[in-house]
């Protein structure tokens, strides 16, 4: 299987706004199924159980891009991203083998999603050492009762510590990942947690509505009512409130849950929403290679066995026909701040949509979400589809 169109990589900027980032065309993602705890809202493909299978698990990830790079050859990759589960539950120097079988250029941007309270400044220097330049940390909240109820194993003073740690550790651009609107979460403690994550200068953030998952400790809690769910307007009212703060503090939003200072928007996340290729390592992890998207085996174990018998993990691939196509990258650019061309699209809804006050003009030929839009996003996707 080619892991790049045959042209190879090609760089595109998108048009229209000062100092956007330059975009990429190849990454590789690498899953990391262990935690250390399973938090009460998450029902990422993850154990807290099968600690004695990282060192097997992070052969058969070695193994798995050697033998693609054999097969079929691997583009060296513009970006590659460890995530999780919790990377950081994994020794460095386990990740540091992976990344070293990868190829990657020299300027690639290589992230790895970090647990502020499994973050060693030892282990920072390791990764480092073996070219990581980008940490996310999971901080969720910067208040203790609300990291209590997200069922979370840190304090915020693990996030202080961490973050301390990485910069000493030389990491060049660390992203702090926040939840917004969990049960007892007030409007207070919302900005208390973004006014804390702006004194420690991280170059990016992201934040999430809290989704509630069926099947999770707090989605039982939610369907038995011994939680609240989440409340549109608190989410709505929490939205505003982060991005007026971050924006006060110099970051601008460039995708509905993610804001940058300029120029460290992240390359890989850049990646999946213009539609570029890229590899999947790991159990559960997901592939797109042209048209076809494709996705590995859900369990380690299934991944390490498929691996070490040296079969392909891939458990499955599907090809999007042209209507699926348009769709979707209408769905991923309109996510963007960059917007999309009105090309195509039906100009009436366009313009009712504008006069609603969920879309602008960002130039006579592109538009975008304006904020209301952003917390209308599926809606106003929808909208645009229907042709
Ligand atoms: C899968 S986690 C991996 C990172 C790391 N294990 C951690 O939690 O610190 C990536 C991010 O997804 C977000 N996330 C996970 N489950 C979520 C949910 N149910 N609702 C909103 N955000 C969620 C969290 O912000 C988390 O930091
Ligand atoms: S949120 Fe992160 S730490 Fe918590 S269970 Fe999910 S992957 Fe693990």
């Amino acid at each position: 299987m080619r892991a790049t169109p045959a042209s190879g990589p090609s760089k595109t900027t998108e048009p229209g706004l000062e100092g956007d980032t330059e975009t990429v065309a190849f990454g590789v993602y690498v899953h990391i199924p262990f935690c250390a705890h399973r938090c009460d809202y998450c029902d990422f493909a993850t154990w807290t159980d099968r600690d004695h299978l990282i060192e097997a698990y992070v052969d058969a990830c070695v193994t798995d891009v050697r033998r693609r790079e054999a097969t079929d050859g691997l583009a060296p990759a513009d970006t590659v991203f460890f995530g999780g589960g919790t990377p950081s539950m994994i020794p460095a120097e386990s990740l540091a083998r992976i990344l070293d079988a990868i190829p990657r250029t020299t300027a690639a941007e290589v992230s790895v999603e970090c647990n502020p309270d499994s973050t060693s400044p030892e282990a920072l220097d390791v990764l480092v050492g073996a070219g990581v330049n980008r940490v996310s940390f999971g901080v969720q909240s910067m208040r203790t009762h609300v990291l209590a109820i997200l069922g979370r194993t840190h304090d915020p003073d693990n996030v202080i510590r961490a973050v301390d740690a990485a910069r000493t550790a030389g990491i060049e651009r660390i992203n702090l990942d926040l939840i917004y609107g969990t049960p007892g979460e007030t409007l207070q403690d919302w900005a208390a947690t973004v006014e804390g994550v702006i004194e420690l200068a991280p170059e990016h953030v992201s934040a999430y509505a809290l989704t509630v998952e069926a099947g999770t400790p707090l989605g039982q809690d939610v369907t038995a009512g011994r939680k609240p769910a989440p409340d549109d307007d608190d989410q709505a009212d929490k939205y505003t409130i982060v991005d007026d703060l971050l924006g006060d503090a110099g970051y601008r939003w460039y995708e509905i849950s993610n804001w940058a200072k300029a120029g460290q928007e992240c390359r890989h996340n850049l990646l999946y929403w213009q539609g570029g290729d890229y590899m999947a390592i790991g159990c559960a992890a997901h592939g797109k290679t042209g048209d076809r998207r494709w996705w590995n085996v859900r369990t380690p174990e299934r991944y390490i066995a498929a691996i070490e018998a040296g079969r392909s993990a891939q458990a499955d691939d599907e090809e999007l026909n042209a209507a699926g196509r348009s769709d979707e990258a209408l769905a991923l650019a309109l996510r963007l701040r960059w917007g999309t061309g009105i090309g195509g699209l039906d100009r009436a809804v366009v313009d009712e949509l504008v006069a609603a006050g969920l879309l602008e003009m960002i130039d006579p030929e592109r538009i975008g979400l304006t904020r209301a839009g952003r917390m209308l996003a599926n809606e106003v996707t929808v909208r645009l589809q229907t042709r």
